[in-house]
């Protein structure tokens, strides 16, 4: 990579030429890629870049907020509500493949209406290196797509090239906060793939807590950037408890705390024992709906790190 600001100027230019006084659109997650090129495309067309961020409703507690407090001030900002669309057309649905599909499906469609509506031509994706490389090594960096509604749209990748930590410098150079550039990685289907079994509000809603709980311990410990990923995933697997005299059946919740450099491997490093007694004793203790606490410590290969 050149260096970040003589990046920054190149790529602006290059944005530039490319969409004119044109209007484009971004699908904006709040995760590291899409935030730092809709920052860096906002430094070339100004209010002629619209973020798009979709609330799927299998958001983590308080992203929504996050990213809207992050990016309103910053780029001309859309939030789009749409999590009883989404969970509306999830409730019931195990397969993760099907989770997975109804809620790209989905997304498009609401994406497409947007995109329609502000007149875009063009779509500004946050594709980064290793997300080519590693899946279709011969895609070109100019093509066109269609949505499914016959929009046609002309696609930007300014950040193409970057590997996660070149972007993470562009993103702190464009004066994006360190903990935004240094967040971990959030699937795009959200807690979709972290409950198994039937989706449902109420497990949406355990997972969505328990998630919670995990992230405040590890970020009250302080070992989040030595972690890849770190959550709670919400089993379809009820087991025997006790809450007073009385036994109770509830869910049990996996702890996924896993090391990597790329998500294409990863292990489970070692973890201060104290700090995952107390985020299986908040679970508990805070989340009536569960029971039991246990640990994930299988890395990947064999497993992903995803449970669904
Ligand atoms: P796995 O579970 O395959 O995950 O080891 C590798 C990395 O990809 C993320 N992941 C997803 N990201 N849509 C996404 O945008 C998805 O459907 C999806 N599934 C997994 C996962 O969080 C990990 O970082």
């Amino acid at each position: 990579m050149l260096n970040p600001s003589d990046y920054i100027k190149e790529s602006i230019e290059e944005i530039k030429k490319t969409v004119g006084d044109g209007t484009a659109v971004i699908g904006l997650s709040g995760g590291v890629d899409s935030s730092v090129a809709s920052v860096l495309t906002k430094e070339a067309l100004g209010d002629n870049l619209i973020a798009v961020f979709v609330d799927h409703g299998l958001l983590r507690e308080g992203e929504a907020e996050y990213v809207q407090k992050t990016f309103e001030p910053r780029l001309n900002f859309r939030y789009v509500n749409a999590s009883e669309e989404f969970l509306d057309a999830l409730e019931g649905v195990s397969d993760p493949e099907e989770k997975r599909k109804i809620i790209g499906k989905i997304f498009i469609d609401v994406f497409e209406r947007v995109a329609e509506e502000v007149g875009a031509k063009f779509l500004v994706q946050g594709t980064i290196a290793p997300d080519w490389i590693e899946s279709e090594g011969d895609i070109k960096s100019h093509h066109n797509v269609a949505l499914p509604h016959g929009l046609v749209l002309e696609i930007v990748e300014p950040i193409r090239e970057l590997y996660k930590d070149e972007v993470r410098i562009i993103g702190t150079e464009l004066g994006l906060p360190e903990e935004m550039v240094k967040r971990q990685p959030y699937p795009g289907p959200g807690l979709a793939v972290r409950v198994t079994g039937k989706l449902s509000h109420e497990k949406i809603a355990v997972c969505r807590k328990a998630n919670a709980i995990v992230e405040e311990e590890v970020e009250k410990v302080g070992i989040q950037e030595e972690l890849w990923q770190y959550f709670a995933v919400l089993t379809d697997t009820k087991v025997t408890g006790v809450k007073g005299d009385i036994r109770d059946y509830g869910y049990l919740v996996v702890l996924r705390m896993v090391a990597s450099m790329d998500a294409m491997t990863a292990h489970v490093p070692e973890l201060p024992w104290d700090m995952v007694k107390t985020i299986s004793r908040r679970i508990t203790a805070e989340i009536p709906e569960v029971t039991h606490v246990s640990l994930s410590v299988s890395d990947k290969p064999p497993s992903t790190i995803e449970f669904a």
